[in-house]
């Protein structure tokens, strides 16, 4: 026995078998789902329950917190049906849907970005054509080790697929790729996924926010919204510790003399000496920078984050200070298993 949920973006009422989530219901169905992690951490499910009940299982207040539960939002890949519901998806402008392929790859190059991050280019043999937009990520599985979610840093009209990434000491996956993924390797990557890709009817200010690996689905946001002849003001601001964690600048100096409206800076935290670079958090800077800048500047303005979670959910938070709704800011933040067990526990105690 299951249940039916009706949502007035599809056609017809899709059914939940017993236990089962609503996100996964629908992608089952085939339906286009908005969706990003699949584990309450993002928000890019986020819906209005108009009628019906649901258990919702363990979240980040970042994705729906408590204020918007108590509204009657929940996150569709953590809600369980327990009746038959109405619900009304949120995240709902500019929707992408492209065909979900799980593709055999073949490991072109790997190559050192900075001391903690490696570029990965694989060219896809089987399960192709793949097409996706800007700002999203796929499902990477190296050799027989667990999958876990790498952003796309290339633009979708080129034809290697190219990954930023990061070690974390202690991981189940990056130790592997810094010191054992060599060209010829065969990978196997599904996708695309998620919901923070660049919106292609927008024509306001664009604001590109990276931290560290970050700079991936950013750079790829940003040379496809540039190559693709967008007008307006794009800032790219891309924050790291040290001078030894920068990466990409000259390509974004490069950018930056081609194209007059767009901007690149780089903001370190934790500098080894004195610099002439700006320091501090990005969101503080990111913050000085639009007071500065006055109070048109955000006028009909959207925001492209990525990176750790602590700096993603910073900038948010400062953004919305200033005015850009959490609906403007579409924000995929990198969160690891250690961050998922923390959520998960906090969540339970
Ligand atoms: C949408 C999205 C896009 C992403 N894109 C990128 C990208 O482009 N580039 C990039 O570098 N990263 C990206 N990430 C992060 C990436 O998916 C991995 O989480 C990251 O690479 C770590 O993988 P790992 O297997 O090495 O570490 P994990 O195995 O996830 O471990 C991470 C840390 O947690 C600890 N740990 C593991 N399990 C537990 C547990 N149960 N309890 C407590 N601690 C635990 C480990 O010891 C380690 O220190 C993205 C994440 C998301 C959600
Ligand atoms: S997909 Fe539901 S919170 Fe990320």
């Amino acid at each position: 026995m299951g249940f039916s949920v009706t949502a007035p973006q599809f056609a017809a009422p899709f059914d939940v078998e017993m236990g089962e989530t609503i996100l996964d219901a629908a992608l089952r169905a085939g339906l286009a789902y908005p969706h990003g992690c699949r584990s309450g951490n993002c928000g890019a499910c986020k819906s209005a329950l108009i009628e019906g009940e649901v258990e919702m299982s363990p979240h980040s207040e970042f994705a729906l917190s408590p204020a918007e539960r108590a509204n009657g939002l929940i996150l569709a890949c953590r809600a369980v049906p327990w009746s038959d519901c109405s619900v009304r998806i949120l995240d709902a402008d500019e929707t992408v849907a492209h065909p979900l392929r799980k593709m055999q790859c073949r490991v072109v190059d790997v190559a050192d970005l900075t001391h903690d991050i490696r570029r990965v280019r694989l060219a896809i043999e089987e399960g192709g054509p793949f097409t996706f937009t800007a700002g999203q990520y796929a499902n990477i599985r190296f050799a027989d080790l667990p999958s876990r979610d790498y952003s796309m840093a290339n633009r979708p009209d080129q034809p290697l697929l190219e990954f930023h990434i990061r070690l974390v000491p202690g991981g189940a996956v990056t130790p592997f790729v810094r010191e054992q993924v060599k060209a010829g390797d065969s990978v196997r990557v599904e996708g695309p996924f998620g919901t923070s890709y660049l919106r292609d009817k927008h024509t306001g200010p664009i604001l590109a926010l990276a931290g560290g690996s970050g700079l991936a689905p950013i750079k790829s946001i940003v040379e496809t919204a540039l190559a693709g002849g967008k007008r307006q003001p794009i800032t790219l601001y891309f924050g790291v510790r040290a001078e030894r964690d920068l990466y990409g600048e000259a390509e974004f100096q490069a950018l930056m003399a081609t194209y007059g409206n767009f901007r690149f800076v780089a903001v370190l935290s934790s500098p080894d000496g004195p610099t002439v670079r700006r320091t501090g958090f990005l969101a503080d800077a990111v913050r000085a920078d639009l007071l500065a800048a006055g109070p048109t500047a955000l006028d009909g303005a959207k925001a492209y984050l990525a990176g750790p979670p602590v700096m993603v959910e910073s900038a948010v938070a400062a953004l919305a200070d200033l005015g850009v709704g959490r609906q403007d800011c579409h924000a995929d933040a990198f969160y690891t298993e250690a961050d998922k067990a923390k959520i998960a526990a906090a969540s339970a105690g």
